[in-house]
């Protein structure tokens, strides 16, 4: 069974109270919930990781060598500077798609940047929670054509 890791950067533990206005009302237990239902669907194993720190969100990629098959990231505002979280992503060898709950690239010039995205294998923003479930699908997609 695909094992994937579900990882989210700073200030995601707010979320549910955190900018509803751009976040939405979903907590992130919420979404973790909807990322299990479609995980059980897909038939692929999840665990989860929150951190408001970039060493232990590398860390936590480096940790997952030989542990996970892919991973979906949202490294919030990581993305937009973060050069040691993008060579983590360039080191780990296994595929990670980037998601945003909001269109990052609606919103104000700095945050259009994604300095994380040319090492993943794509981007989904813009669909709330389920740029979640969404980047999860296309990981378990991307990892059944790399098995045919
Ligand atoms: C975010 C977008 C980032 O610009 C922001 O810093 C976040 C959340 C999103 O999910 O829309 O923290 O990654």
């Amino acid at each position: 069974m695909l094992r994937i890791l579900v990882l989210n950067g700073p200030n995601l533990n707010l979320l549910g109270t955190r900018e509803p206005a751009v976040y939405g009302a979903q907590t992130l237990d919420d979404i973790e919930s909807l990322i299990v239902t479609r995980a059980a669907e897909l038939d692929v194993e999840v665990s989860f990781f929150q951190s408001n720190h970039e060493g232990a969100l590398i860390d936590r990629l480096h940790e997952a060598m030989g542990e996970c098959d892919g991973a979906v990231f949202n490294p919030g505002a990581y993305t937009h500077y973060s050069y040691a979280l993008r060579d983590a992503i360039a080191a780990i060898g296994f595929p990670v798609v980037e998601v945003h709950l909001s269109d990052i690239h609606a919103r104000e010039p700095f945050r259009a940047v994604s300095v994380i995205e040319p090492v993943c294998i794509g981007q989904i923003c813009g669909r709330g929670a389920a740029s979640y479930t969404d980047g999860l699908e296309m990981l378990v997609d991307h990892l059944h054509k790399e098995d045919e």
